[in-house]
């Protein structure tokens, strides 16, 4: 275990390609995304409205909002189309021993 870090899930629980929501305490909801084996980590609340992208659908780095369609790039957090405008956070994972971290 890495002492101080939020343990998120194990590495291999999430497949490529697969997403899925972390409501850590005492802050914001998470999307961890497994990015063809590179685990990016984004906020997971629209900026646009309210909706849970974990519901979205990702295609390649990008992920669709289920609500108005708009869309992120999942490695910047920065918005691609409207009527998104304004970034996600983006946070940095780490993975020890087989288990995703928040760092
Ligand atoms: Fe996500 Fe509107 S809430 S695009």
């Amino acid at each position: 275990l890495m002492p101080g870090k939020i343990a998120l899930c194990q590495a291999d629980s999430l497949e490529p390609g697969q997403m899925t929501r972390f409501e850590p305490a005492g802050m914001d909801p998470l999307l961890l995304i497994n990015d063809g084996g590179t685990f990016r980590l984004i906020e997971d609340d629209c900026t646009h409205a309210i909706a849970s992208l974990a519901e979205g659908r990702l295609e390649g780095q990008t992920i669709f909002c289920p609500l108005h369609g708009g869309s992120f790039d999942i490695v910047t957090g920065k918005a691609k189309s409207l009527p998104c405008k304004h970034p996600l956070r983006t946070f940095t994972v780490a993975v020890d021993d087989g288990v995703v971290y928040l760092a």
